[in-house]
């Protein structure tokens, strides 16, 4: 029997129309195996306006096979040209951050790589913050993201990774520095400033310090105080 996609309380679509939630991000992002696989299917997503106005999809940067996996917000202008995460004046901080804790996102060492992602894979016009809506939207990517690349330890930079990733409205600021267990995987995940931010206040980059050290600590097998 051809596959319908239809279940209970979920009646076929009529004949000759697809199914729209075969083609939702849940399900396009469950149908993906790999990373690759997942980078594709969310190129080829088609839901958000977000990617018309965007010169260049941005999946992801660094070691795949790296113990930390670090999660922004959204790609920039220079992102956006590149088509890789955190390679502009925030991502320059970042490495800055990461060689503090003997982390370098190109090492091939996996314990001392980074893997670098967003929560959106387009830039939203004029880096405006991503609305609700959209990190809704790319939530069940970068879900499926994490499960697949599966690190030890999870760094998420500012309010709307960590708010949409812990399904909080608690702000940055009471979040940092406080590790929690990321909900689908139970991989420990330490919420953080965005770089961005710290180019703008950069005062806070003391508490930033003490985050880093207790990835580093975590990384080298210390159990995160959860
Ligand atoms: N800010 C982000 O959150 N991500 C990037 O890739 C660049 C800037």
């Amino acid at each position: 029997m051809p596959e319908t996609g239809a279940g209970p309380g979920r009646p076929a679509p009529p004949q000759g129309q697809s199914d729209p939630a075969a083609s939702s991000p849940a399900a396009l992002a469950a149908g993906a195996d790999t990373l690759d696989a997942l980078a594709e299917a969310m190129r080829g997503y088609d839901g958000s306006d977000l990617k018309a106005g965007a010169k260049n999809f941005c999946f992801a940067d660094g070691n795949p096979a790296a113990r930390l996996m670090v999660i922004g917000e959204a790609p920039g202008a220079e992102e956006d040209r590149a088509g890789k995460p955190f390679v502009g004046r925030a991502g320059r901080l970042l490495d800055l951050m990461l060689g503090a804790i003997d982390l370098d996102r190109y090492a091939e060492d996996p314990e001392k790589s980074a893997y670098i992602t967003n929560l959106l894979p387009w830039r939203p016009p004029g880096n405006r913050t991503p609305s609700t809506a959209e990190a809704r939207m790319y939530l069940p990517f970068l879900e499926r993201h994490i499960a697949l690349k599966a690190p030890r330890a999870i760094l998420c930079l500012g309010n709307p990774a960590t708010q949409a990733l812990l399904a909080t409205s608690t702000g940055i600021k009471r979040m940092r520095g406080h590790w929690v267990r990321h909900g689908a995987t139970g991989i420990p995940l330490l919420p953080s400033f965005h770089p961005a931010y710290l180019l703008r206040q950069p005062a806070d980059k003391r508490l930033t310090w003490r985050d880093l050290l207790s990835v580093r600590a975590v990384l080298d097998g210390e159990e995160p105080g959860l």
